[in-house]
């Protein structure tokens, strides 16, 4: 699901995605349409539904979950590669949708603590380098009871897929940073969130977790 990069010397992890992404963001939208309809299907809808107030989506890529948003929201994109946020400008621009685009990185979000209701991420926690920081950072822009929206590609529950998945990842890890074997559940609890709503399917390779920062 993404273009090629083997890293370079000295290259930091946040500085290689970004370069892996640049590269990427011309195709991304027709190489992603074909995986949602395969694999992701009513993924970015549901994120839409449970999403309210002042919304953070993280690692937003080409604005994908734009269209889903429900009217009374307020949207803030935070993406590490420009030229995917310039995909999500255009995008967000035919919608006639405001939204305040930042250019960051998902392990230091340059946002306030406590000062979204939503923070949403979609098939990002699988390139993001370090997960467990960026859902950290998640929990930290939080208000407490807000509410944290994911939906990603994990490793599955059958083990001929994992297997696949594993060998499939021995390439796509140092060609471009893409994981298939991560799982989101257990960083969204050991980082202290309460989850309401956990959903896997497509043999056990997509979840979907709707949780809560405490009160
Ligand atoms: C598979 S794309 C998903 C894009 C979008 N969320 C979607 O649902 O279509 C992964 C995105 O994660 C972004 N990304 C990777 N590492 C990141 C980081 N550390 N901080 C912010 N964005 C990051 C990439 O630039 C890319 O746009």
């Amino acid at each position: 699901m993404t273009g090629t990069a083997k890293a370079r010397t000295g290259e930091t992890p946040a500085a290689r995605q970004k370069r892996v992404w640049d590269k990427a963001a011309p195709g991304y939208d027709k190489q992603i349409a074909f995986f949602e309809k395969i694999w992701f299907g009513g993924g970015r809808e549901r994120l839409g539904e449970r999403a309210q107030g002042r919304v953070l989506e993280i690692a937003a890529g080409t604005g994908r979950n734009l269209p889903h948003y429900p009217a009374g929201t307020t949207v803030t994109g935070i993406e590490l590669s420009p030229a995917m946020l310039a995909i999500a400008r255009q995008r967000a621009a035919g919608l006639g949708r405001d939204v305040d685009f930042r250019e960051g990185d998902a392990e230091h979000l340059p946002a306030g603590d406590a000062s979204f209701d939503t923070v949403v991420c979609a098939l990002s926690l699988c390139t993001i380098p370090d997960p467990a920081a960026a859902i950290g950072e998640m929990r930290r822009v939080l208000v407490p009871g807000g509410r944290l929206l994911l939906l990603d590609h994990i490793a599955s529950t059958w083990p001929p897929v994992y297997a696949a998945q594993w060998l499939l990842e021995r390439i796509t890890i140092r060609a471009a940073g893409e994981h298939f074997t991560r799982r989101q559940l257990p960083l969204v609890q050991s980082a202290g969130f309460q989850v309401v709503e956990t959903e896997r399917l497509k043999a056990g390779t997509v979840e979907r977790i709707y949780a809560v920062k405490p009160a």
